[in-house]
């Protein structure tokens, strides 16, 4: 959503905010700002604000223009609109009514209706259609009033409903800058004489690891050498110290022209780190904050996966390794749509969520849903001490490292990787599969970090594909079993990256009525299970040439070795031999490259697509 950062230190506070904005900024990019105080500690101390709509640049070409003065104290903000267009007024920061206080936010305040006519009934002129700029019209009162900004923080969340985050600096009071924290994620950087706040360690991990995590309905003060926390309502409260255990690299480029194909490339290393540490001394899988008791686990007699985008689809392929190694029953949902059908849950479901940021609104608003019906809830995320896991009963980190690029690649795979391994443990603890079956799916699961390296081999041919298809405006993706959420999500990669037309299908579907969009040269992608699942792959091969037939140009991802697509497909993807359920680890690859490089040949901004974000945390 919306990014957020807060300097207060010896350094050039516009540099430290513009840089924390750039690493942030795959979270938001219809506007930019910044808020400096200026002649901090005189009588004429004031806010001086440069913002901008559009991406950073634009930002950072106005203040070439019109620079700001010397400061040491500021905040900035990346904005992805909710209330009011995207234009320079509704960009943030905004401030009160006499421009003492400047404020950012990333939610939406839900009654700002009712606080609107109430500013305005006061005679308050408020210059933006946003919800923010109430808030710092609201925080302004209570500084004039007499209120420290801590207190008055305290005080206005108090009024609020909705989702919030909020920085605020007072241009009077410039030894402090105060954060409030419900729902979207605010994180503390504690530096050498310099304290930061922000949404992601992105911003500020150039100038310290050490950070401190704040929990929900907190308010946080920050001063150069101090960092001290209360509830909204004032009480005392302790934020989560830990180290960030990746460095600066990790959110760099590192020679690439996109952060996604960077990620991409990172998948073999992202898949080892997400499988490292889960034996124990006698080889058994065990997974560390699985905080669920072993009789938990076997009371659970049915599962609801519940996630959205790209998470969803690895939902879709947990449910085929669950099933089938674990008999446990498993559905699958939209969070967004969970607890609207009011779904039937007690304390024997586990609900999973899986979700890379951890802070996506419709899965945090679901996993609430299921936990007030005594559900147990474990989380699947790759963002250490998001707001999903904390509030969770278990988690299972995926270790992708942070991801940057707004389509999810290598969060993905990490997922299912998660996802397999959360089967084969309840097929541990409910004795559904014998030791040595687990482990050696276990050993098979090891080897997948040299299936995925050798599956990226074969970029330039995907590469060269793009090229050839970059006129196209429609594509279709078929897939079976395991490969059906492939399909989706290959899809999905080339909707939010190319703007086309674009629509998985499960491949015995097509008949039923899909296969009417077949004309013509239209590029199907097909996902071919492998061959010794005689089965599925035969009916896969049929479905190819039926497409074909119908004038498809028919692009199989086929196993090495499999001669049975040569003479239905007009290219064919080789795939390493890996067991079926595994197959998505390796068939995603070549869709992700597909898509990376047809965007960039369009000519679009692939890291970040037009009206995304890269966590949604609103509903
Ligand atoms: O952070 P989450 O995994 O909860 O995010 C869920 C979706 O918003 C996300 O997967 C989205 O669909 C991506 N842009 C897909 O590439």
């Amino acid at each position: 959503m919306c990014a957020i950062v807060g300097y207060l230190g010896a350094k050039s506070a516009q540099e430290v905010i513009v840089e924390g904005l750039r690493r942030m900024e795959y979270r938001g990019y219809d506007s930019a700002g910044v808020a400096l105080v200026d002649g901090a500690g005189t009588e004429s101390a004031a806010v001086a604000v440069r913002k901008k709509a559009g991406k950073l640049g634009n930002l950072e070409k106005l203040i070439d223009e019109d620079p700001l003065p010397p400061s040491t104290i500021g905040l900035g903000h990346t904005r992805w609109a909710t209330h009011g267009a995207p234009n320079d007024r509704n960009a943030h920061p905004h401030l009160g009514a006499h421009g003492r206080v400047a404020l950012i936010h990333n939610g939406i305040i839900e009654n700002f209706a009712e606080l609107r006519a109430e500013l305005e009934d006061a005679g308050h002129v408020l210059l933006s259609e946003t919800d923010t700029e109430l808030a710092a019209h609201l925080l302004e009162l209570e500084v004039e009033s007499g209120a420290d900004l801590t207190t008055a923080m305290q005080r206005v969340c108090g009024r609020l409903d909705g989702a919030f985050t909020f920085v605020a600096l007072d241009a009077r009071d410039p030894d402090r800058i105060v954060g409030a924290r419900r729902n979207s994620p605010l994180v503390v950087g504690l530096g050498e004489g310099e304290s930061f706040l922000a949404s992601d360690v992105a911003a500020f991990i150039e100038h310290t690891r050490e950070a401190l995590e704040l929990g929900q309905d907190q308010v946080v003060t920050i001063t150069r050498d101090s960092v001290s926390v209360t509830g909204f309502d004032g009480s005392p409260a302790e934020g989560n110290r830990f180290h960030v255990d990746w460095d600066l690299s990790a959110a760099e480029k590192d020679g690439h022209d996109w952060f996604m194909r960077k990620e991409i490339f990172e998948q073999p290393r992202a898949v080892a780190d997400s499988l490292l540490g889960r034996r124990g001394a006698d080889g058994a899988l065990q997974l560390d904050e699985m905080r669920l008791s072993d009789q938990e686990l076997r009371d659970v007699d049915k599962i609801i996966i519940i996630a959205a985008g790209t998470s969803f689809y690895a939902g879709m392929v947990a449910k085929y390794a669950v099933e089938h190694w674990c008999r446990v029953p498993v559905e699958v949902e939209l969070a967004s749509e969970f607890r609207y059908r009011d779904p039937i849950l007690d304390y024997s479901t586990l609900v999973v969520a899986i979700s890379q940021s951890g802070e996506t609104a419709d899965t945090l608003q679901a996993i609430r849903h299921a936990r007030t019906q005594r559900s147990k809830v474990l989380a699947i995320c790759n963002t250490n001490g998001s707001t999903i896991p904390r509030e969770s009963d278990a988690v299972i980190y995926t270790h992708a490292g942070p991801e940057i690029g707004v389509a999810s690649t290598k969060g993905f795979l990490t997922q299912l990787v998660a996802c397999y391994l959360l089967a084969l443990y309840l097929a541990q603890v409910k004795g559904t599969k014998y030791g040595d079956e687990i482990d050696q799916v276990l050993c098979q699961l090891e080897a997948m970090p040299e299936a995925v390296a050798e599956v990226l081999g074969s970029a330039e041919q995907v590469y060269a594909l793009a090229r050839s298809y970059a006129e196209r405006r429609s594509f279709l993706f078929v897939g079976r079993h395991a490969g059906y959420p492939v399909a989706l999500e290959g899809a999905l990669k080339l909707k939010e990256l190319a703007y086309l037309h674009a629509e998985g299908f499960a491949a015995g579907e097509l008949k039923h009525g899909p296969i009417a969009l077949v004309e013509d040269g239209v590029p199907v992608f097909c996902v071919v299970p492998p061959r010794d699942r005689d089965f599925l792959h035969d009916k896969m091969v049929s479905g190819i040439m039926e497409v074909r037939a119908r004038g498809a140009r028919t692009i199989a991802l086929a196993e090495v070795g499999d001669t049975s697509v040569e003479s239905c497909s007009d290219e064919v993807v080789r795939l390493p031999r890996v067991p079926v359920l595994l197959q998505p680890l390796v068939a995603a690859v070549p869709l992700q490259l597909f898509a990376c490089e047809l965007a960039t040949v369009l000519g679009l901004d692939v890291d970040q697509p037009r009206n995304l974000a890269k966590s949604v945390t609103v509903e």
